[in-house]
């Protein structure tokens, strides 16, 4: 199952023009139709002094196509541009330079790329990459704002490591961005938290007992990164404070914590600015009273080990919300889901609840796949059945959006 179901099936025209970072389409083009996406490479003159077409007649789902007038083969069209234009469901090019840029702006079609987006009435994705001093060209800064006004999704450049050992912005996006933009315009969610700020805890918090061993749980926060990953594929500012190290999802800022104090100070401290709270962790109901100071030896016997109940943060903000703010909570069940879930939804005072039973096969603490049920105080009520949780986060912000949008 691909973290991107949402590109199964879909016709993706994918554009290359040509800069150094033209090798990292292929790994785009390689992610895409590893999502099931049926990718058509269209590629400039440009882009074959860093790149050779055999790579992309052989790893696209049908050779890569560079003519505005002519075609080989019996599927040839005399016109390619509008036939690739009209098919597409999403248009993408990756990288951008300046050049495919400011003819796009201007609607200059000199090559089968820039005439196959003139003529697309689909969405367009472009991830830009070109060296800092043309980047911050007022020409350049100017163009891309003109497109992204006209609906134009812009993967804004990274900075990095750029050609000739220079370090700077302009970088081409990660291709595990760009593709994950792809997935979000084809879905429909790109942009649909603009401007918002998130944040989302995930993990199980470590109740230290000594200095070597702790109280933990099996929460390995693959499901608050996914939700931290889709938050910022709708456009929201996110911030997502984890006890566990996974990959960062691009655009997200970590911050490190590991007990249920420590997350309960941060979450305390940053709620008050922000539109969506997820509490994704799994936080120690139980930690011990004291530490002990050294390791605790099997030679004084059995400890005498004494717990106390930590802060519910998850209720401390519910209590303290402002009736703007959309807060979303986590209900791990073993029994009797809807109804255990459906009361810490109240008692907490929190807008959706997303409860899954941690019992089940493949739901869950650790695995890549989840089973929910999203409850909102609305009354709604949405059964969504086992899929990676990529597919959860993604439902659970559908409903973060669909109850701020009754608000309004
Ligand atoms: N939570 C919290 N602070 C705690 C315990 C839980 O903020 N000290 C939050 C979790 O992040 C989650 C929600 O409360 O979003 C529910 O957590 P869960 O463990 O399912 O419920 P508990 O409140 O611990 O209730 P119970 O022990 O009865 O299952």
């Amino acid at each position: 199952m691909s973290q991107f179901e949402s590109l199964a099936g879909k016709r993706v025209v994918l554009g290359v023009s040509g800069g150094i970072a033209a090798y990292k389409a292929i790994e785009v083009m390689r992610r895409l139709v590893d999502a099931g996406a049926h990718v058509v490479p269209v590629l400039t003159e440009g882009s074959l002094n860093f790149v050779g077409k055999t790579t992309f007649d052989a790893l696209g789902s049908e050779p890569a196509q560079m003519d505005l007038f002519s075609q080989a083969g019996p599927t040839a069209s005399p016109i390619p541009h509008t036939k690739l234009g009209q098919t597409a469901d999403v248009v993408v090019v990756a990288p951008a330079t300046a050049r495919v840029i400011s003819d796009y702006r201007t609607g200059r079609s000199a090559d089968l790329l820039t005439a196959t987006l003139v003529a697309t009435a689909a969405p367009v994705v472009i991830a830009p990459a070109m060296h800092t001093e043309m980047w911050e060209h007022p020409a350049i800064e100017e163009n891309l704002a003109v497109l992204a006004e006209r609906g134009v999704v812009v993967v804004p450049a990274e900075q990095g490591r750029l050609a000739g050992g220079d370090i700077g912005k302009g970088r081409l996006a990660a291709p595990a961005t760009i593709v994950a933009t792809i997935d979000a315009v084809v879905a429909g969610v790109h942009g649909t938290m603009a401007g918002q700020n998130v944040l989302v805890t995930a993990g199980g918090t470590r109740e230290a007992l000594d200095p070597v061993r702790y109280i933990g749980n099996r929460s390995s926060g693959k499901q608050g990164y996914a939700i931290a990953a889709e938050a910022a594929a709708r456009g929201a500012n996110v911030t997502l404070l984890s006890t566990v190290e996974r990959d960062v999802p691009a655009g997200v800022e970590v911050i490190s914590v590991t007990t249920a104090a420590e997350l309960e100070k941060e979450v305390l401290a940053r709620t008050p600015g922000v539109d969506v709270l997820v509490m994704a962790a799994a936080v120690a109901d139980f930690r011990p009273i004291s530490v002990a100071q050294g390791k605790l030896k099997k030679v004084a016997g059995v400890p005498d080990v004494k717990l106390e109940q930590t802060n519910d943060i998850l209720a401390s903000v519910g209590a303290s919300r402002r009736p703007d703010q959309m807060i979303v909570g986590f209900a791990a069940e073993t029994s009797d889901l809807a109804s255990n879930a459906a009361g810490k939804l109240s008692r907490k005072g929190v807008d959706v609840m997303v409860a899954n039973d941690v019992s089940a096969p493949q739901v869950g603490f650790g695995h890549d796949t989840n089973e929910v049920l999203i409850l909102t105080a609305n009354g709604d009520e949405q059964h969504v059945p086992l899929a990676n949780k990529a597919q959860i986060a993604r439902a659970v912000l559908a409903q973060v959006v669909a109850v701020q949008a009754k608000r309004l």
